[in-house]
């Protein structure tokens, strides 16, 4: 029979995403509704490892669901990968009298939380919270539809400038092994070209793309390229080989870094962080343990680890074909 669920833990970590304290926000919230104890660690597994938490109540999340970043927190803990810091994180989780955890985080997240609660027998609900969307399981992690209209503003801003004075623009966004927000804005700005690690369109083609723009009479153009580009040159490189190139270009790099992980949550982001934590609290109360929750064709589902860990988030590739398209 599954144990009794009285007290619940709440963490967030790995990269910070726009929706997480409407997460946190949901599982407190949750908690108290069904009465049950909630307890917030900071820092992610590091504060399970220091035991440096809050006892947090209905209360103690007011306001905080329109706020970007998260208020408890977040870390990559390189001493979580290490059995006796499992073990540290494991004695104090004990000690707070923590039944259950709530893991609010990407792939790194999971993957720490999947091998300690088979170690200590503590049921774990994974809840994907990253800007990057590069987990299956769900179509939408937390604070990746923030992350776009932050990419696409900005966008827009550097087109302006790259009109008025007839430049070249390459803009990297984030997106380490993934291209979803690269495509994606791409396409929502009117992108001539985007760069994306799942898809190597290499050199030539990008440079042929580019004359055949200023042929048709454009006299800007705006490149999207992911950080995780597989194109073998860095954006900074890819400008100075675009330079050496086209000598009919004036090129310039915007990296658009960190901004694009801040800010207020979106509407859609904040119902999402809302939907899928109250659905986690849920599932650990039924004595449901170690799946992460998702969001499938509007419908929140719980699917195991494995399904987020191992299978690939396939990108729309077709978006790619629209993109040219409408570059014409
Ligand atoms: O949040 C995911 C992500 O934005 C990746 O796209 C990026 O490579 C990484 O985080 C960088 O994060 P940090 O600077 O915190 O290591």
């Amino acid at each position: 029979m599954a144990k009794e669920i009285r007290t619940i833990g709440v963490m967030t970590s790995g990269g910070d995403a726009p929706g997480m304290n409407a997460a946190i926000r949901a599982v407190a919230r949750a908690c108290a509704y069904y009465n049950v104890k909630c307890i917030g660690f900071y820092r992610g597994y590091q504060g399970m490892i220091e035991g440096d938490y809050c006892i947090m109540n209905a209360r103690s999340v007011r306001n905080i669901i329109s706020r970007g970043g998260t208020i408890l927190k977040s870390a990559r803990s390189k001493e979580f990968r290490t059995p006796e810091g499992r073990q540290k994180a494991a004695n104090h989780l004990k000690e707070a009298g923590v039944d259950a955890m709530v893991l609010i985080g990407g792939d790194g997240t999971f993957k720490g939380g999947e091998i300690f609660s088979k170690e200590f027998d503590i049921p774990v609900i994974g809840v994907p919270g990253t800007i990057d969307n590069d987990i299956a399981g769900t179509n939408f992690t937390i604070g990746y539809d923030t992350a776009l209209n932050t990419v696409i503003g900005a966008i827009d801003k550097i087109r302006d400038t790259a009109s008025s004075h007839d430049r070249l623009f390459f803009i990297e966004v984030m997106g380490r092994d993934a291209g979803f927000i690269a495509l994606n804005t791409g396409v929502g700005a009117g992108a001539e070209e985007i760069l994306i690690p799942e898809e190597d369109l290499g050199l030539d083609r990008l440079l042929e793309s580019l004359k055949r723009s200023k042929r048709s009479g454009k006299s800007s153009s705006i490149v999207v390229v992911s950080e995780g580009d597989k194109i073998g040159k860095n954006v900074y490189e890819l400008a100075d080989y675009v330079t050496e190139n086209l000598q009919d270009y004036e090129v310039k790099v915007t990296v658009l870094g960190h901004m694009q992980r801040g800010g207020s949550p979106t509407c859609f982001d904040r119902t999402l962080a809302s939907r899928l934590c109250v659905k986690a609290v849920e599932l650990l109360l039924d004595g449901e343990k170690n799946v992460m929750v998702g969001i499938l064709n509007n419908q929140i589902v719980a699917s195991s680890f494995d399904k987020g860990l191992k299978e690939v988030h396939e990108i729309n590739k077709e978006l790619l074909r629209i993109s040219d398209i409408l570059s014409t």
